[in-house]
Order: C-alpha cells, then sequence, then structure tokens
C-alpha cells in the first residue's frame, strides 16, 4: 500500500515534543516496517535493566500482527523509526487473557491485547506510550471489541503507570511466559470513561515489588488503579471495583 494513501485512510498525527522542539509523526504502519521494528526491538531489548521486562517476538509473529488493519502504529522523527505499538485480537487461542481474568468462553471473541510497545531510548519522556495506547483504544472500539487486555511486568514502572492512564486497571498478577510475572492489566469498553468514581473509597497502598500482598488483595476483590513514586519505592494503589 503506499504511504501517503496509508495516511489518509487510516489516520495520521504530527506533535511536537515538548523540551527540543522534535516532529513526532505518528501513523499506522504496513508490513514493509517489519525490518525497522525488528532493529528497534533489537535495541530495547540491549537497554532493558532487567530481560524479564519485555517478551520479544519474531518474525513470524510480526507478520501474524500485520494481517490485521491498523494493528500497528509508528511513530517516527526524521522519517526514522522512534516507536511502534502493536494490537493483537486472540480469538480463541490458548494466551488469550481473557481467560486469566476469569471471562466466560463466549467472550473471549471480544477480547483485544494492547500486546506490546517500544519508545526508542533517546526519545523516552514525551509520554509517546500513552498516545499510542490512546490511538488503538480508538481502534479497538471502533472495531467493536468489548475487553481490552495487556500484560505489564512488575519491575516495569514506567509501562505500568500508562497503562492505567490509559484507563486500565489491575485485574490479576501471576507467574507468565515462564516464570516472568505479570500483572494482567484490563479495561471493559462500555465501562464509564472515569473508573476511579466507580471504586469504593477506602483504598490501599502496596508497594509494586510486594507480590504476595497484592495477590492477596486481587484474591480479595481489589484492583489496582493508581501509582505513585514514594521513598519506599513505586506503590500501587488498589480499591474495590463496583463494575466488572
Ligand atoms: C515503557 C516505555 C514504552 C515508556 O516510554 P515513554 O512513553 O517514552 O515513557 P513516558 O513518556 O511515560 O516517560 C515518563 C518518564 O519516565 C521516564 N522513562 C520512560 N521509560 C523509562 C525507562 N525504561 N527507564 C527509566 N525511565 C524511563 C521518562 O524519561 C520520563 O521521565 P521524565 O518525566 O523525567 O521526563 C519505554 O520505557 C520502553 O520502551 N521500555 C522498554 C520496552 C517496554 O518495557 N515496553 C512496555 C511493555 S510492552
Amino acid at each position: 500500500m503506499d504511504r501517503k494513501r496509508n495516511r489518509s485512510r487510516m489516520g495520521f498525527e504530527a506533535f511536537k515534543s515538548s523540551q527540543d522542539n522534535l516532529l513526532f509523526e505518528m501513523e499506522f504502519l504496513a508490513e514493509d516496517s517489519m525490518q525497522e521494528m525488528i532493529e528497534l526491538q533489537d535495541l530495547i531489548l540491549g537497554h532493558l535493566p532487567d530481560p524479564e521486562i519485555f517478551f520479544p517476538h519474531d518474525r513470524d509473529y510480526f507478520h501474524k500482527i500485520f494481517q490485521h488493519d491498523r494493528s500497528v502504529i509508528g511513530v517516527k522523527v526524521e522519517d526514522r523509526l522512534a516507536a511502534y505499538s502493536i494490537i493483537r485480537i486472540p480469538g480463541h487461542a490458548q494466551d488469550n487473557l481473557g481467560r486469566d481474568i476469569g471471562l466466560v468462553d463466549d467472550e473471549l471473541d471480544r477480547v483485544a491485547h494492547l500486546q506490546a510497545t517500544v519508545v526508542h531510548p533517546a526519545f523516552r519522556g514525551n509520554g509517546l506510550q500513552r498516545k499510542m495506547a490512546a490511538t488503538h483504544l480508538r481502534v479497538i472500539r471502533d472495531l467493536g471489541f468489548k475487553h481490552v487486555c495487556c500484560t505489564v511486568s512488575p519491575k516495569n514502572p514506567q509501562s505500568l503507570a500508562n497503562i492505567i492512564c490509559s484507563g486500565l486497571v489491575i485485574k490479576d498478577l501471576r507467574p507468565k511466559f515462564g516464570d516472568w510475572w505479570r500483572y494482567i492489566m484490563y479495561a471493559n469498553l462500555a465501562w464509564p470513561k472515569d473508573l476511579r468514581e466507580t471504586l469504593e473509597r477506602s483504598e490501599k497502598a502496596i508497594t509494586c515489588s510486594d507480590l504476595l500482598g497484592q495477590q492477596a488483595l486481587i484474591k480479595d476483590g481489589f484492583v489496582g488503579f493508581r501509582t505513585t513514586m514514594q521513598p519506599q519505592g513505586f506503590v500501587v494503589f488498589y480499591a474495590k471495583n463496583a463494575v466488572d
């Protein structure tokens, strides 16, 4: 598909960074961007403070992702890829995250995953993850899906804060991908715009490294809905959810 048509048919947004006036251009990517995505993925893998933060994807995986229209968003700076976001429609696959949060079988077809996001280390701090998530959530809504899920490592506070800010809450916490712990994040697109108004007032703060403490809260019906950095570490706030 030629690039101009791609932009006009599927949406294109340009914005400037706050500090150094860089021009970011956000657009949906076609499969001919795969090589650049793999190179960016390789680069960020080399910069991870802990390898378990990010589960990498191979060529075959990306190829399948590209079979769905608007599944890949890229942000470019001077025509070079600075960030990307991918969504995935898991259908009834075993790794549909709806299974982890107890969705019934009939609902699994209505699940979309925010699957992965990377931002080049040189362009972090410009809210690119949140911007791409907002666009992908609009796509997911537009496609008629009801449930949005994704995973985030408890060792990844930046991503956790961004995903919560995008409207998802922590619904579960468990080992995934072998023994890598993951929050299972969830939003029901039928939820009211500000979910916080539906949460019960009594909230509990807990550090994100306290995995068992958080599991106990979740078992008791709490969801994680806010984060903050405090002297004792990165803290997650949990409250009881009044909607499903
Ligand atoms: C998670 C990630 C996508 C967030 O990037 P981003 O959208 O640029 O992050 P934000 O704009 O929200 O950054 C907020 C702040 O956190 C800082 N920050 C962002 N990512 C950071 C990281 N990995 N390590 C340390 N600080 C980071 C930013 O510099 C910024 O600081 P500032 O407020 O002092 O300027 C990016 O860190 C990344 O690509 N990480 C590796 C891959 C990954 O973990 N993906 C998510 C799971 S799929």
